[in-house]
């Protein structure tokens, strides 16, 4: 019996509040978490962290291009990230004779580094709790669209006042599906210039064979520098301009990690769905991603094997390939894990326990069921909706032609000559990348997948007109793909010149194609999926603040919305299967084992086998080898991508990239046994910069700690 009592106590005291490192912290609340953080070995302040009376480590942190995260590392803006994050910029000043995705490339001075058109990167100047005000004149009598009224109009003024006289920009978002809004005031930087880069065979390394995996050993790194006016301010790009000098960059540990080691990563996680419903749950794992990822595995297989048969096709399909293929393995793992972890079971027993306990309470008392029947109406309409997305969209001509009827609406101001040739810029930049071959293949395989899994009545009657007219899918693709001025540049071209107008474009077929799934997609699905989703958000306002209630003694945070986040745990193994464990490092003897030169993810560079045979590694070897990637229980999620990752005194020890194959569903549910995110260890970063790269310079003007 006392053994009993003891095993309950126990189990409650690990239970605690939150599961353990689970958790996206707004920096600015982060003095609440420093008493645990410090129980895992943090050694700094919450002010070390963030704040806005002196220079925080947050100032040595960048939003990167939108979608990734970058951390500064010398006082002359030189900031670090993932190679994957840099792909696109790697890939636009690439060409088959030079060919720095295979290659790499370093500038050898500040004057060799390459500017990047439409890349920018922006630091969080400060956040602010604006709540009070954006619902000061609230009442619970307004309509939902009243209370939106108010919540725009509210944000505009405050967005107003912390941009006055500045050059910041502002936003203010909704956390906890607007139960609270925050202010963010940004400061944007649009010269950053690309510095250096490994071959692809070592900062792609393992491909997407190995993405999302453990035991991992992708050198997933590169460098850009930000640069700004004379006075140290923002500006577009211009020769004159200088190394930006930053209010703090980071210092640089080789001390590396152990299991065990407080670790903290810093960033901009994109978006988390951890409140949801149970059939929000059901749908995403067991219909949606099962079907995109059909879709996907059509398109991919196509892209493989056309890519084999070209360098040039391959160059140009580099980063659509990655990026379809990284949605689509990550589906499968996400599917998979939300199965093994039981979640959707264990969310209909929670909403059982909310719901006796919502009994009495009025607000919350139908909420779950409500959601779960909204749900249920959505369903067709949210299918209809992926399909549109990843089986029709999806088709590059398709899209590119929706793309230009739009731009050709948009420039209808201007003069024929400006339209003109904003028009042949985007025709530049489409067909620099486009192999019809690969659009044609793929545009038989999935659309011939939407006209037998889209419900017929939900698919657009002049589409399947022509398809009975031409018989098949494929019959077709033959018609669009010969016939359209699209499909020929030079036919498009010719036309431009001759001056366009909006209805000009109206019997070419990829428009009018375009045109047939758009239309149906904006008049018969959208308009009933958004009125759907707008009843389920303001129900999940009512039920995040009920689970707030229900759950009232445990920690909650927000879901990841691109705004800056804390993650902290510790560097740690797994065990991903019966009789398995995983260790927490890797190594370059992992890249050797791997080594093949007749397996395109996994032939490394020459000069890198050189170097480990003459086991010269410098002051980057460890037991006779060089540490590569480590893996640690940070909540971590897709916009991490690039995040600095620190030590216990806020040192930088490696760059966050992904996260492992069984752990991938933490954006809907976190495991603490098998969750983990992947890193790339900095001591790696500075072997490949000093040896394979011979760019010593570089490390040079970074801070090494001790
Ligand atoms: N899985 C990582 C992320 O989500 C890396 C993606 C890039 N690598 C690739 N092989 N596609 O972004
Ligand atoms: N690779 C991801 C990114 O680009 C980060 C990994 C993740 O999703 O956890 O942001």
């Amino acid at each position: 019996m006392k053994r009993l009592i003891l095993s309950i106590f126990i189990l409650l005291l690990t239970l605690g509040p939150v599961n353990a490192d689970e958790g996206m912290w707004l920096p600015l609340i982060i003095k609440e978490r420093i008493p645990d953080m410090q129980k895992k070995g943090f050694r700094l302040t919450a002010e070390d962290l963030y704040s806005v009376n002196q220079a925080s480590l947050k100032d040595a942190i960048v939003h990167f291009g939108g979608g990734c995260t970058g951390e500064l590392i010398s006082d002359k803006g030189l900031i670090l990230t993932n190679h994957h994050c840099g792909f696109g910029q790697i890939q636009s000043h690439s060409s088959v004779e030079n060919d720095y995705l295979r290659d790499g490339f370093w500038a050898k001075t500040m004057e060799d580094e390459l500017p990047n058109r439409g890349l920018s990167v922006r630091f969080l100047i400060r956040m602010e709790d604006v709540t009070k005000e954006v619902l000061s004149s609230y009442n619970s009598n307004m309509s939902e669209e009243e209370r939106a009224k108010l919540v725009s109009e509210k944000s505009a003024a405050i967005i107003k006042r912390a941009t006055e006289n500045n050059h910041y920009q502002a936003r203010v978002e909704a956390l906890y599906y607007g139960n609270q809004y925050f202010l963010f005031v940004y400061e944007a930087f649009n010269d950053v210039r690309l510095v250096g880069a490994p071959p692809s065979s070592i900062g792609k390394f393992g491909g997407d064979t190995d993405n999302w995996m453990w035991p991992r050993h992708t050198g997933d790194f590169a460098l850009f520098r930000i640069y700004s006016d004379k006075d140290n301010k923002p500006a577009a790009y211009s020769k004159d301009n200088r190394p930006y000098v930053p209010k703090r960059f980071f210092t640089i540990s080789t001390n590396g990690v152990s299991e065990g080691d407080f670790t903290l990563v810093y960033g901009f996680p994109g978006r988390t769905q951890q409140y949801i419903h149970s059939d929000a749950v059901r749908y995403i794992t067991e219909k949606s991603n099962p079907h995109k990822i059909d879709l996907r595995t059509k398109r991919l297989d196509i892209q493989r094997e056309e890519m084999n048969k070209s360098q040039d096709v391959r160059i140009r399909y580099a980063s659509k390939n990655a990026s379809v293929s990284n949605a689509w393995k990550k589906w499968q793992g996400e599917s998979r894990g939300i199965e093994k972890l039981n979640t959707i079971n264990e969310k209909i027993e929670f909403e059982k326990g909310f719901n006796k306990w919502a009994d009495g309470r009025e607000e919350y008392k139908r909420v779950t069921e409500r959601l779960g029947e909204l749900y249920r109406n959505l369903e067709p309409y949210a299918f209809a909706t992926d399909y549109y997305n990843e089986a029709i969209i999806a088709n590059e001509i398709i899209r590119f032609a929706g793309t230009i009827s739009a731009a050709i609406k948009r420039n209808s101001k201007m003069t024929p000559q400006v339209s003109a040739a904003n028009i042949k810029n985007m025709l530049e930049a489409f067909y620099k990348d486009y192999y019809l071959p690969i659009d044609k293949r793929s545009f038989i395989a999935i659309v011939e997948q939407y006209s037998k899994s889209v419900p017929s009545h939900m698919q657009p009657a002049p589409f399947k007109e022509m398809l009975s007219q031409y018989g098949s899918v494929s019959s077709l693709a033959d018609y669009i793909f010969s016939e359209s001025l699209l499909a020929s540049p030079e036919k498009i071209y010719a036309y431009i010149e001759s001056g366009v107008d909006e209805s000009s474009f109206n019997n070419d077929p990829a428009f009018a194609l375009y045109d047939i799934f758009y239309s149906n997609h904006e008049s018969n699905v959208k308009p009933v999926t958004d009125e759907i989703n707008r009843e389920i958000n303001l129900l999940y306002r009512t039920y995040m603040r009920g689970q707030m209630e229900y759950r009232s003694n445990h920690s909650f945070y927000p879901d990841a919305n691109s705004t800056l986040r804390i993650t902290y745990g510790n560097v740690s193994g797994y065990k991903p299967s019966d009789a398995v464990y995983y260790k927490h490092l890797s190594t370059l003897e992992g890249i050797m084992e791997k080594d093949n030169p007749d397996i395109y993810d996994y032939n490394i560079p020459q000069i890198l086998r050189d170097v480990y045979k003459s086991k010269d590694f410098g002051k980057w070897e460890v037991n006779g080898t060089v540490p590569v990637c480590f893996i640690a229980t940070n909540h971590t999620s897709g916009g991490n991508s690039g995040s600095p990752v620190i030590n216990a005194d806020g040192h930088l020890i490696g760059i966050n990239f992904d996260r492992v194959w069984e752990g991938t569903m933490s954006d809907i549910a976190f495991d603490p046994d098998v969750c983990r995110n992947i890193s790339l260890d900095i001591r790696y970063v500075l072997f490949v910069i000093d040896k394979v790269a011979g760019a010593s310079h570089l490390i040079e003007e970074m801070k090494l700690a001790n």
